[in-house]
């Protein structure tokens, strides 16, 4: 019989308004001063947010500088205003970087070291102060995973810590705080979120409860992505995504990513591609390269996608034409990546090691490079 452990963040509130239970999230968890880390592009959010907390009369620091993928040194810099502010709590809004930064301040306050000390796996000596996690984009599934991804500011690689002290212990789902999310981020998020899924599904940590979470996120965003992406008033679709992000973070974090998140993490240190940009393009030509490995898996989530028995090669075709429809940019040469730098990326690649160990396939610095030009 097959056994499995399962983690998921112990208080999920999903609907619409429920961003309104943040100040009873916070008191409940018995903050007393909040570190907020959000988007810059959310000023209507901090204002419900002030609202909110003002309301409850419960006191805040707002760190609100965040535009890109973070760096090091802007986990730095907010881990070290959370100190000086003697914050007891934190909660990040907005994408995974602002929810990234919010997990790693968290950690920052009760550690005295730096972010770079603590890239990697289970480097964090201490546990960290209660997180809450609102995202507002569907998503990276930071708000239930165990990691906080930051590009090292010298070295520019990416690299993420890895604790179960980065746990949130909350999560409010409220698909009001996602409608706003222009067309290009939305699809890029939500095919990051479709690649949580998809590598979890393949991934050989998988076991029956994370092939069912992740199964369900790939039903709905196939779903609906391309109806908030041509129609991002759509809220029913926009909970639909905001759900599926979710789920699929489940299956990250428990049966883990593969290949495709190995072979984009050089491509977002080097050249600046944003997460889900990377993911998405390489994914087609990442599932290409390892058919006999996937087929049985694909086949069986094609029914259920496609509503038709198909090959693992339809399936990819089918994939294709859903990320033409979002635009996804189809190669890497569109993206200004130059060509001779793709046995240094590989290199890259191939030092994202448990994403490459959870694969179906063995890759090879070989076979990647090969993936590499089958995609530029
Ligand atoms: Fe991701």
């Amino acid at each position: 019989m097959e056994t499995f452990n399962f983690i998921c963040t112990p208080e999920i509130t999903f609907g619409e308004g429920s961003l309104g239970s943040l100040g009873e999230k916070i008191k409940n968890l018995k903050g007393t001063r909040v570190f907020i880390s959000m988007d810059k592009a959310l000023s209507d959010i901090k204002s419900q947010v002030k609202k909110l907390l003002d309301k409850e009369k419960l006191s805040y620091v707002i760190y609100d500088e965040i535009l890109s993928e973070p760096t090091t040194d802007m986990g730095n810099y907010a881990g070290r205003l959370a100190k000086e502010e003697k914050c007891d709590i934190v909660c990040g809004i907005g994408g995974g970087s602002s929810l990234d930064i919010a997990k790693a301040v968290s950690v920052l306050i009760t550690n005295d070291g730096r972010i770079e000390d603590y890239q990697g796996l289970g480097k964090v000596p201490n546990p960290g102060v209660p997180k809450i996690m609102v995202p507002t984009t569907a998503g990276t599934g930071s708000e239930v995973t165990f990691t906080a991804v930051f590009i090292r500011s010298k070295e520019k690689t990416k690299g993420g810590i890895n604790s179960v002290y980065l746990y949130p212990q909350c999560a409010i789902l409220d698909p009001d705080l996602t409608v706003s999310l222009p067309q290009g981020p939305t699809a890029f998020t939500g095919m990051d979120a479709f690649c949580h899924a998809i590598e979890s599904y393949i991934s050989k940590n998988s076991n029956f409860l994370t092939e069912a979470v992740s199964e369900k996120a790939m039903e709905l965003l196939w779903e609906n992505l391309p109806v908030v992406y041509n129609n991002p008033k759509s809220i029913k679709a926009r909970g639909n995504m905001l759900y599926a992000s979710f789920l699929a973070g489940l299956g990250l974090v428990n049966a883990g990513v593969t290949a495709v998140h190995s072979l984009s993490y050089p491509l977002g240190g080097l050249f600046g591609i944003g997460h889900g940009v990377g993911n998405a393009l390489l994914l087609p030509y990442v599932l290409e390269a390892e058919i006999p490995e996937i087929d049985v898996k694909i086949s069986r989530l094609s029914k259920k996608l496609l509503n038709k028995k198909s090959d693992t090669l339809s399936f990819i075709h089918e994939l294709k034409n859903l990320e033409k429809g979002l635009k996804i940019p189809e190669k890497l040469s569109e993206l200004n990546i130059p060509e001779d730098v793709i046995e240094q990326i590989a290199e890259g690649a191939m030092k994202i090691a448990v994403p490459l160990a959870n694969n179906p396939k063995t890759l090879t610095k070989q076979d990647i490079i090969k993936i590499y030009n089958k995609a530029y």
